[in-house]
């Protein structure tokens, strides 16, 4: 593992903990399938996202010359802002971005104000989390479609001390001298979730702060059950919990998903980071090593035992799960459901199949990592909300294999069947589940370009993956879904189930674009043709379809954004018809931070976005600041810019100024 003084931020270090692969098993990988499915000149020359996108080649053969603006705006229809960066957010006009919610704001009717002076980990347990990624919206009351009155659910992912806490700066490359006990609990408050009931009166959001349904999930405060097939099994015991069934709290929750039964999927993703000790010769060696732990870049361990893998040497394997909330009691016990899998979860998007099972597609975001789905065993009864609480308890999880000629193969992760056998080391479906990456391994999945979000469209089936990059990706190692090496913008691959049938094993797949700037020849991005210099953007990552079925890509290019040149932020990308491939700019962030979240209202009027740390990522590239951020002297004071105020990830609300619906 590279040393963690060699990145400029802890969100650089949290890029290249995604940087090293430790899937060992890329014999598998798919530049032959590749040459075979393309020819051989297609791969070498990077034309492979014209042969294999005949959407996007039929579109490019015949559209013939630039059409006119409106003509090739289609279904996205304002002004584009301008590639670039700066101290601020941007958003198109005729768009209006409100700041929602911030770090450390008050949630509850008793909480403290806000001081960053005096950070305490009771007042930050009851304040806005730090670094909002996941976006949830529930309307209430629940069952209702109501656009201006319900719960937001926010994931909470990571801290970063240097622009959080006065007088320490990085601490993640030398040691963690500065940081205490105190320190460290408020960083575990800082994490896990927020749920929210929020409210629209005339044009403006609020937060509903004495609401019966507000309620804050931590790393340290909140305790969750872990269930499904590995609950109870010996590697999920620990000193405090001899019965392996109850956990405390959560912590890099990434992207995430709203079932229809109003529960809140929250995807535990670098879960590796938090842990500490030594792994050569751990009785879990061969697990935690797969799965990169212990990651070090917090000093938890140093005042939290089972934060240390020598210490309470399961801890790791209850975390790295799918956690379930019940968005409408405030009181429930959130549910680590481990039918789905432990890997670094991105994102848990789920979709009711036209048979009642319910289908939850997930990424796990490592450089040559996966694509799951899990289907449920039982259907899902949009009448008896009770019946549905467990539903994802049981059920198959699968892996995807991108094959040479277009198809996909789903690949059953159960025990017993194929090489999910005692000589490989898996004793039962709990074995499977904890080890999820080494059976995908065995299974022959295909090794991928770090999978972020993946979000199905209900109006097409269609289902969405976003590919962020891997600057690890070899050029003779290419395949048809992950054409380019090495890889530093990105892909975005269409899967399509028979009929719709998100239960089908086999599915086709295409790409929908390749990232990067289509007019430099050497990057081999594809776009459609109208998308203009500021519309194509690098490294999608987070996504969502609109109640118009309008796909939405919001992208983290990390520090790698010098790359592009232009901040992070949310792009319109067409996914039907002639304009397929059309991608089109609206919002962007301020310098350092990524755009998370994007969620629209049910009527679309409203988009809730969530700027996640901003002034950290690649400010030495930054024209004027050249420096890498503190508390003290940071890149820029969004939100506030008031001076001795740090810069805040926060929740932006955007709505159109003539009530209309955004993008329109
Ligand atoms: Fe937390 Fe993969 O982004
Ligand atoms: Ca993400
Ligand atoms: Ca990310």
């Amino acid at each position: 593992m590279q040393k963690n003084d060699e990145f400029a931020s802890k969100g650089a270090a949290f890029e290249a903990s995604e940087d090293v692969p430790t899937n060992t098993n890329l014999a598998n990988t798919f530049g032959k399938i590749a040459e075979r499915r393309y020819g051989r000149r297609d791969v070498m020359r990077g034309a492979l996202g014209l042969a294999a996108t005949t959407a996007l080649s039929g579109t490019l053969g015949t559209l013939g010359g630039i059409k006119t603006a409106e003509a090739a705006d289609g279904r996205y229809v304002w002004t584009e802002i301008e590639h670039g960066v700066d101290e601020t957010h941007h958003v198109a006009p005729g768009h209006t971005a409100d700041i929602l919610i911030r770090w450390g704001d008050p949630i509850f009717a008793d909480s403290p104000e806000f001081d960053p002076m005096k950070q305490t980990a009771a007042a930050q347990a009851r304040q806005f989390g730090y670094n909002n990624d996941f976006l949830g919206y529930v309307g209430l009351p629940f069952g209702s479609d109501n656009p201006d009155n319900g719960l937001l659910c926010v994931n909470h992912e990571y801290t970063s001390e240097e622009v959080m806490f006065p007088g320490i700066g990085r601490q993640d490359n030398k040691g963690f001298p500065d940081m205490t006990a105190e320190l460290v609990d408020i960083e575990m408050a800082a994490h896990g979730g927020s749920v929210i009931e929020v409210k629209r009166e005339g044009e403006k959001w609020s937060v509903v702060k004495d609401s019966q349904y507000n309620r804050r999930i931590t790393a340290n405060t909140t305790y969750m059950e872990l269930t499904g097939p590995a609950a109870g099994h010996d590697r999920l015991k620990t000193s405090v919990d001899q019965n392996g069934t109850t956990c405390i709290g959560t912590f890099n929750n990434c992207a995430g998903g709203i079932t229809p039964w109003g529960t809140y999927l929250m995807a535990e993703e670098n879960f590796h980071g938090y842990f500490g000790g030594a792994v050569d010769g751990h009785p879990e060696e061969r697990n935690y090593k797969r799965y990169g732990v212990p990651g070090g870049w917090y000093a938890w361990s140093k005042y939290h035992k089972r934060f240390d893998i020598n210490a309470e040497p399961n801890e790791a394997n209850r975390f790295g799960w799918v956690v379930e909330v019940d968005a409408m009691d405030p009181t429930s016990t959130p549910k680590k459901r481990t039918a789905m899998g432990r890997f670094k979860h991105e994102g848990a998007e789920p979709i009711v199949n036209g048979d009642g099972r319910v289908v939850v597609y997930m990424g796990d975001d490592q450089r040559f990592d996966y694509v799951y789905k899990f289907v449920s065993e039982r259907r899902y009864n949009p009448d008896d909300r009770a019946a549905n609480m467990d539903i994802l308890d049981d059920g198959t999880l699968f892996v995807a294999r991108f094959n040479e000629d277009g198809k996909l193969d789903w690949l059953p992760l159960i025990y017993g069947s194929g090489p999910l056998t005692a000589e490989n080391g898996f004793h039962s479906q709990a074995d499977v589940v904890i080890e999820a990456r080494i059976a995908a391994d065995l299974l022959g999945a295909t090794p991928m370009d770090r999978p972020e979000d993946i979000d199905p469209n209900p109006q097409t089936n269609k289902v969405y993956v976003m590919l962020t990059n891997n600057s690890k990706r070899k050029a003779d190692a290419v395949d048809a879904a992950n054409p380019r090496g090495p890889n530093d913008f990105g892909q975005i691959v269409e899967m399509v189930p028979p009929n719709g049938d998100h239960d089908a094993l086999q599915y086709t797949w295409d790409l929908l674009v390749v990232a990067g700037d289509p007019s430099k020849p050497e990057v081999g991005a594809k776009y459609h043709q109208a998308t203009s210099e500021n519309g194509w953007f690098g490294s999608p990552d987070n996504c969502t379809v609109d109640a118009a079925g309008r796909l939405w890509i919001s992208t983290d290019q990390g520090s790698g954004w010098s790359k592009t040149g232009n901040a992070d932020g949310l792009y319109g990308l067409e996914t039907e018809g002639e304009m397929r491939g059309y991608s089109k700019m609206f919002f962007r962030t301020p310098i350092g931070a990524e755009l998370c979240g994007p969620r629209f209202t049910p009527d679309v009027k409203s988009l809730f976005l969530a700027v996640q740390h901003p002034a950290t990522d690649g400010t030495k590239d930054f024209p004027g600041f050249e420096r890498n951020s503190t508390f003290e002297d940071p890149a820029t004071r969004w939100p506030d810019f008031t001076e001795g105020m740090p810069p805040r990830p926060s929740v932006v609300v955007v709505r159109k100024d003539d009530g209309g619906e955004i993008g329109t």
